[in-house]
């Protein structure tokens, strides 16, 4: 099942030039960064309300977000929908033949369990099933 919005994840080339919009004129609550080595980023976190905005910068030209900054510019990279069991949740997804792009979870930030919906099962949207950590 599918709980609520967990983040909206925007791709920046660079964290610190694209601040000063989140902390000052949208006034979120900046919570932080750290480095996600499966993804090869480097993550700011925002807050803004309940969901959290998460800008993502390659640390890496393999990362993907890299890849991505070169074919469509900065922008809204994926939604992250929060499910309780994301190992039971790709499960359900492969047995209706949804295409995956993770078939098996990987590590997000927060000590999240990660997966991707392929863009093109999700109508050209990258969708990220996110599995809050312990203390979440
Ligand atoms: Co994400």
């Amino acid at each position: 099942m599918i709980k609520k919005v967990n983040h909206i994840g925007i791709a920046v080339n660079d964290l610190e030039a694209a601040a000063p919009f989140y902390k000052d004129v949208l006034k979120l609550n900046y919570e932080g960064s750290e480095v996600v080595e499966s993804q090869k980023v480097k993550v700011a976190f925002y807050t803004a309300g309940e969901t959290r905005i998460e800008l993502l910068e390659p640390t890496s030209p393999e990362s993907p977000i890299a890849k991505f900054l070169e074919k469509k510019g900065e922008g809204i990279h994926h939604i992250a929908y929060e499910v309780e069991d994301v190992v039971s949740k790709l499960k359900e997804l492969e047995d209706e033949g949804v295409r995956l792009i993770d078939k098996t979870p990987r590590s997000g930030a927060h000590g999240t369990s990660i997966a991707f919906i392929h863009p093109k099962a999700g109508n050209g949207v990258l969708v990220e099933l996110c599995q809050p950590g312990k203390g979440e």
